[in-house]
């Protein structure tokens, strides 16, 4: 609601720009101030952004190269080092820059700091097996399903899918190792939403582990496929 009070806001302050009212929406507009008195007048931003070239043009390619380059999916720890609070939160700030359609973001992140929990979590994850103690932390990325229609059916795992891209290379943005868990229809649904408080509404896109790089991590080597095999020109 606030974002589109901040939209009707943009485009009366853009049509009074170009010289042009309209007295309807302004009355409307000032309808809706009314019940949002209590929040700022700038609790949400709308309307457009210019962005010069050299501010959208990478300015550290090589920073960037190697984030992609060596990111790698982590199943051991350095246990010792506890992830903060602070960690996943920096993590999540990031990652809210992932695009989302009509940017509805309809993710939301359920994470615990009681140990207990997180082996609990740790329990109910299918693809663990032989590392299942190894991960000190949980992310469970989670996507509304009634933040979409009946002709975007499964858009919220697109939507979610682009959000833990995002996260993934947050997480070693803020030096924090990952790897994302599948979770699939044979997994025990109902033990994880009670766990972590996941209502219904919301589809469980997967399971991130995470915490503090070990001085050594073993990486299963992944071989990627070429580019020639990516791709199929038409
Ligand atoms: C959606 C998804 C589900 C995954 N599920 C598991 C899993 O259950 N267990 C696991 O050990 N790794 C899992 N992975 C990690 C993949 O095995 C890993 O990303 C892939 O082998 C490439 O290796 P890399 O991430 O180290 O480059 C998953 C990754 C994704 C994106």
């Amino acid at each position: 609601m606030f974002e589109t009070i901040a939209i009707v806001k943009a485009y009366l302050t853009y049509k009074q720009s170009v010289g042009e009212t309209n007295c309807i929406i302004e009355q409307l507009y000032q309808q809706c101030l009314h019940y949002i008195a209590n929040i700022s007048n700038n609790y949400c931003v709308a309307g457009v952004d210019n962005i010069k070239k050299e501010v959208l043009t990478c300015q550290n390619k090589e920073a960037i190269q190697s984030l992609f380059e060596n990111t790698r999916s982590i199943r051991n720890y350095d246990k010792s080092i506890a992830v903060t609070e602070d960690e996943i939160k920096s993590a999540i700030s990031l990652s809210r820059m992932a695009p989302s359609a009509c940017n509805r973001q309809p993710v939301k992140v359920y994470y615990t700091m009681d140990p207990i929990k997180n082996v609990g979590i740790s329990k109910l994850i299918p693809g663990n097996r032989g590392f299942e103690n190894e991960i000190p932390n949980f992310l469970v990325v989670t996507s509304a399903k009634n933040f979409f229609g009946l002709f975007e059916y499964n858009q919220w795992f697109v939507n979610g899918g682009i959000f833990l891209g995002y996260l993934r290379l947050a997480l070693q943005t803020v030096n924090l190792g990952s790897c994302i868990f599948q979770w699939s229809l044979r997994s025990d649904e109902k033990s994880l939403r009670t766990l972590c408080g996941i209502p219904e509404n919301e589809a469980i896109v997967a399971i991130v582990g995470i915490g503090h790089y070990a001085n050594e991590s073993y990486c299963i080597k992944a071989q990627r496929k070429s580019v020639d095999e990516y791709i199929s020109k038409f």
